[in-house]
């Protein structure tokens, strides 16, 4: 039997053994995987141990300030917060193909990481929130059709000059919580919904990425996570977010012919995300969901339910 508290101590242990007095990096995303990872690494070296943030301008409303106050102000973890909003604003103009968007995010991605890196100096260690389960998918590959090429902190490639350090590797998810838990992590990234690492761009389907639309799909997302999690179903679903197609439609308000943005609500159940129901909300909370979304966001004339299953959908729409 384990427990959280006997997995901290021995995962203290064989950090300290690996990485001995050497420097070490690690990625963070908000994410629950690295952030916990950090954690570990953290209590086993203290100031060995610097994080970097890379702040892509894609995260959900309010995601960096959170953040950098878990780790930063609660932890007191060296952390390097890079704002690279417009990097990726630039590298995204014009891009609209699914897959070149994800190749953009994740390129650049590495690039300012590699760059931050560079600037700590000599770092040997990199940390990776690499949990059981990526180690089993990674295994099993017989040359399958990639699907969507992953982008995320835990992916940065190999070729970086780092030896890695992955303290999750025979943990599954619920086992990461609970460590999480019992080092203090706040329960709000302890149960984060998994968040993909190009993040709010996949979510902007059939247009480009820019400032705009992106502040009005976090508004509306915002709305729906508000909402959500004020109905306790938070933690009932693997994910709950918004799409913002570039598609406007005709409505009518207060007498006035509108022609406005179309959001997308998608929820799901998961055990894994290799497959996924659709969430049966409940048609009140629908009800109060759209309206809200279409009294406080002015751009936003409908409101529309994904009602798609994986397989045949996928949970993100790009
Ligand atoms: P799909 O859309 O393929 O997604 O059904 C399965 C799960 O993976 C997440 N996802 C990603 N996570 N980097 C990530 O870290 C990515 O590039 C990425 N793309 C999708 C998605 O949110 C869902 O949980």
């Amino acid at each position: 039997t384990w427990s959280a508290a006997s997995i901290v101590e021995d995962q203290i242990a064989r950090i300290r053994a690996q990485v001995g007095t050497g420097k070490v990096v690690c990625g963070l995303s908000g994410g629950v995987d690295s952030s916990v990872a950090a954690l570990l690494v953290h209590r086993a070296i203290g100031e060995q141990l610097t994080c970097v943030f890379v702040d892509h301008g894609l995260m959900r409303k309010n995601e960096g300030e959170q953040v950098i106050s878990a780790f930063r102000d609660r932890f007191q973890i060296p952390l390097v917060a890079v704002d690279a909003e417009e990097r990726f604003l630039t590298k995204l103009k014009g891009v609209t193909e699914p897959e070149a968007k994800r190749k953009a995010i994740g390129a650049e991605f590495i690039r300012v990481f590699e760059e931050e890196a560079a600037k700590i100096g000599d770092a040997n260690y990199l940390v990776q929130g690499t949990l059981y389960s990526d180690v089993i998918e990674s295994g099993g590959g017989t040359g399958a059709a990639t699907i969507k090429s992953h982008h995320n902190v835990g992916g940065l490639p190999d070729d970086l000059q780092f030896e890695l350090v992955e303290p999750l590797r025979a943990l599954f998810k619920d086992e990461v919580r609970a460590v999480g838990a019992e080092l203090g992590l706040d329960e709000r990234l302890v149960w984060r919904q998994p968040f993909p690492g190009p993040g709010l761009a996949i979510r902007i389907v059939g247009g480009e990425a820019t400032k705009d639309r992106l502040d009005l799909l976090r508004d509306a997302d915002y709305i729906f996570q508000d909402e959500i999690r004020k109905a306790g179903l938070y933690r009932d679903l693997w994910q709950s977010f918004c799409v913002l197609p570039d598609v406007r439609t005709v409505g009518v308000q207060g007498d006035e012919r509108t022609y406005g943005a179309v959001v997308v609500l998608r929820a799901v159940t998961s055990d894994d995300a290799m497959t996924a129901d659709w969430a049966r909300l409940p048609y009140d909370l629908l009800e109060q969901i759209a309206s809200r979304m279409i009294n406080e966001l002015r751009d936003v004339n409908r409101v529309v339910l994904d009602i798609t299953s994986k397989p045949p959908g996928t949970i993100e729409w790009e």
